[in-house]
């Protein structure tokens, strides 16, 4: 641990204020890499200590602060790290960094579920940082849970968390294309969930840099609608799912309908759009009849 002056911490917040910076980001910043959170830093002004204890010095984290404001690179792959509802998950560029409006689909998959049958198996499509899959079962304990990506990155990236967070729980991890790992389990899955990389192209090439330099390509992009991979998911669920099981996707802002037509092609009924916090209908789930 590092000793460092309250008043030296508290004058870089207070001149980062003024700037036009986003102060929050800063605070995530002191958080994830200095290991004090916005609240224990507004107890810091409040009481007025002479020395704080941070887990690097001022410098380190100033030159951390710099590489985000020049490079725009996100805090969280800086620090290696990102908290997602009540988890702090590790990260690298090979994840996408979990977001704050996917939190949602934890609560519309644990609902989805009756209390009574809670013999569940399900699937996390594209589990990235494995962050749905594992609060999912740090919810419901009783189920049994299967996580794949594409990039075998990503799936190191998971199993640590998932050894990190909570090694008891049920959760195998599968390297391969959306449903094809999965092949033992044809016909046994009772709830799949992803949240699929859905950016249609020409949305893709007007992302932020923060996103477009940093976020893996291969998380985010959809091809020329971005509905190429929900397309993919839809079409094999009907091999994997049981009769009655459900199937709850992300989207895109606009995509809920078409998805909506998608999964009535295919069989699919109980066809609804979720709104997120945000007023946009971000999530379609639908039933396999
Ligand atoms: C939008 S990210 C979601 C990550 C994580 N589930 C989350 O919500 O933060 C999409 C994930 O799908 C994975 N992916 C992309 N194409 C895939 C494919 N064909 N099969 C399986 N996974 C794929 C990516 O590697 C990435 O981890």
């Amino acid at each position: 641990m590092y000793e460092i002056s309250t008043k030296d911490l508290l004058l870089w917040i207070q001149d980062t204020k003024k700037s036009n910076r986003d102060i929050n980001d800063l605070y995530l910043l002191l958080d994830l890499i200095g290991g004090i959170s916005k609240s224990e830093l507004f107890f810091l002004k409040i009481n007025s200590r002479e020395k704080v204890f941070l887990k690097k010095n001022l410098n380190f984290l100033k030159k951390k602060w710099k590489e985000h404001i020049y490079l725009s690179k996100p805090i969280q792959y800086i620090s290696n790290s990102s908290y997602w509802r009540n988890f702090k998950f590790e990260i690298t560029n090979d994840v996408l960094i979990p977001r704050v409006e996917t939190e949602q689909i934890i609560e519309i998959a644990t609902n989805i579920i009756s209390p009574e049958n809670q013999d569940i198996t399900f699937a996390d499509l594209g589990t990235g940082s494995g962050s749905i899959a594992i609060s999912l079962l740090a919810e419901n304990r009783q189920w049994k849970g299967l996580a794949t990506d594409i990039d075998m990155n990503a799936i190191y990236i998971a199993q640590k968390n998932h050894v990190k967070i909570s090694s008891e729980s049920n959760l195998s991890f599968f390297c391969g294309n959306w449903w094809e790992p999965l092949k033992h389990y044809a016909g046994m899955i009772n709830l799949a969930i992803s949240n699929p990389p859905y950016i249609p192209r020409n949305v893709y090439e007007r992302l932020p840099s923060s996103v477009k330099d940093f976020e893996p390509k291969k998380a985010l992009y959809g091809g020329e609608d971005g509905l190429s991979h929900i397309k993919n998911i839809i079409s094999d669920a009907p091999k994997f799912l049981v009769k009655g099981g459900w199937l709850i996707l992300e989207n895109h802002f606009d995509q809920s309908k078409k998805i909506k037509n998608i999964l009535h092609k295919y069989g699919f009924d109980s066809l609804k759009t979720i709104n997120d916090n945000f007023g946009i209908g971000r999530f379609t789930i639908g039933r396999y009849k």
